[in-house]
């Protein structure tokens, strides 16, 4: 495992944007596996930037997102499909999400998880955490073995959610998520987390025993895993 602290949060956007370009730069129809939520806005808004000077280009990489809520409408607002719309507008080859509004969600969500094994799987998986130490939606209490499947979402990440849905009531109950156990078939994985808010979660993730509590923790049983931090979220670190 990488630790790699950098000062602030657009050094974090930066540090993440020259992997995902290494990586496509390497291997330009690459697959990658990405995250919703805030961490990885700079990071998208600086592809943007690069894709837009024409010091990268990403039309030939595919792109997956690593999970969805379960909603009524695809692209209502709030959802993993409607955040890729509105915050990371490269063209990709293909840039899919699962459909929110499967009547089947789990047979979606393995579908798609299929669909990623059909390419040859994930070249470059990014991830966010969240401070329940939630890795994609695989909420505490997921097992290293896992699978892509629908999930109860948190009280927790609900609340996290309800600005983006508009209140905490229309946060949906359940989402889809790939599997631990398919996230670490990822060759490389890139976990980004910034802020003090994440620090106490980071450090436990990182140095705390391997464990369901703490879904990110397993991430340590990866060969080629970054963690790519601010100062602030490894300021719990220990030496
Ligand atoms: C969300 C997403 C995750 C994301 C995490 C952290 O619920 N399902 O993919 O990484 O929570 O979100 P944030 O970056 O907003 O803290």
């Amino acid at each position: 495992m990488r630790i790699q602290i950098e000062p602030d949060e657009l050094a974090v956007a930066a540090r993440a944007a020259d992997a995902i370009c290494d990586v496509v730069r390497a291997s330009p129809s690459t697959t990658l596996g990405l995250p919703t939520g805030a961490t990885p806005v700079r990071t998208y808004a600086e592809l943007e930037r690069r894709v837009a000077a024409g010091d990268a280009d990403l039309s030939r990489a595919s792109a997956f997102a690593v999970d969805e809520f379960v909603a009524p409408v695809r692209e209502a607002p709030g959802t993993n499909a409607a955040f890729f719309a509105r915050h990371l507008r490269i063209r990709f080859h293909e840039l899919r999400c699962p459909d929110a509004a499967a009547t089947d969600p789990d047979a979606e969500i393995r579908a798609f998880a299929g669909a990623i094994r059909h390419l040859g799987g994930l070249d470059l998986c990014v991830l966010g955490i969240g401070v329940n130490g939630h890795i994609a939606f695989n909420e505490p209490g997921a097992a290293a073995d896992s699978r892509a499947r629908s999930v109860a979402l948190t009280a927790e990440s609900r609340a996290a959610h309800a600005e983006a849905f508009g209140s905490l009531d229309r946060v949906p109950s359940t989402g889809m998520t790939l599997g631990i156990a398919d996230l670490l078939e990822s060759r490389r994985i890139l976990l980004i987390a910034q802020g003090h808010a994440k620090s106490a979660i980071v450090r436990v993730a990182v140095q705390g025993p391997e464990s369901a509590d703490v879904p990110a923790s397993w991430l340590r049983r990866h060969a080629d895993v970054t963690w790519l931090l601010d100062a602030a979220a490894a300021a719990q670190l220990c030496d």
